[in-house]
């Protein structure tokens, strides 16, 4: 679903982000993204939902399949096409990034507002979506009145309300405490158990040691393990 072929990516002062990056990322896998802090994480998300391009001179590829057909191609993707792009899948940031003057349903709905889905529909998609994450309760509430993990929770409801086929998170557990973080870290368990590919940039070890998943080992824009074709 997701290759990067040979990707280099060179911030303004010359500042190599990522050195000669190649990986694939199958339909269906739950892959952690680790590394100490610098060491390309967001980098890679970024170059995934192509807020980033890699560099122009011998920069690599980066190629996303999605599974009825579209495919999108780091080399060819006009910027105009990247809003359609990105609607096919969700993205959680470790700030939440919930919009303070709207509520949880609200939150949650605007994407789907956006497309002009009916109104009928965005009821049941997003009653299912804040279902998943377990905060339905809520609904009404503005987010300032929300904890920490309920505020990112109402964020993975918003970033699963279309279906998406991809899940991508930077550090979505990195300012929860740790109950609550692995409360979080079960809903993308479950996320990923019912077929959406997860991406999961983290810092916990907690999750990723014994892990049966696959991980992406960042150091110094270089991934570290080269057995991840
Ligand atoms: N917009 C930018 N301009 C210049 N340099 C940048 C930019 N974004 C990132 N960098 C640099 O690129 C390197 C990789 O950054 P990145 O954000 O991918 O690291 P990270 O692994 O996500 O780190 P952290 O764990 O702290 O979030 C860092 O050295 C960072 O300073
Ligand atoms: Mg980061």
């Amino acid at each position: 679903m997701i290759q990067f072929l040979h990707v280099t990516k060179t911030y303004e002062e010359n500042w190599k982000a990522l050195s000669d990056v190649t990986f694939r990322i199958r339909k269906g896998d739950f892959i952690f993204l680790t590394g100490h802090s610098g060491a390309g994480k967001s980098t890679i998300l970024k170059l995934i939902y192509m807020d980033e391009r890699p560099d122009t001179e011998r920069g690599g590829q980066v190629m996303i399949h999605f599974p009825r057909g579209a495919a999108y191609d780091s080399k060819n993707t006009p910027e105009k096409e990247i809003q359609a792009y990105r609607r096919q899948m969700g993205i959680v940031f470790q700030d939440f990034k919930l919009l303070a003057d709207r509520d949880v349903f609200e939150n949650v709905a605007l994407a789907l507002r956006i497309t002009g889905t009916p109104a009928k529909e965005i009821n049941a998609k997003v009653f299912e979506a804040l279902a998943l994450v377990g905060v339905s309760q809520k609904r009404f509430a503005m987010p300032y009145t929300l904890s920490g993990g309920e505020q990112q929770r109402v964020a993975i409801a918003r970033a699963m309300v279309h279906n998406p086929y991809l899940l991508l998170a930077d550090e979505p557990t990195g300012n929860l405490d740790p109950e609550n973080a692995a409360e979080v870290f079960n809903i993308f368990k479950e996320i990923n158990a019912r077929g959406t590919t997860v991406v999961m940039a983290t810092h916990n070890p907690d999750f990723y040691l014994d892990s049966p998943f696959r991980r992406l080992s960042m150091s110094h824009g270089t991934l570290l393990n080269r057995d991840i074709l």
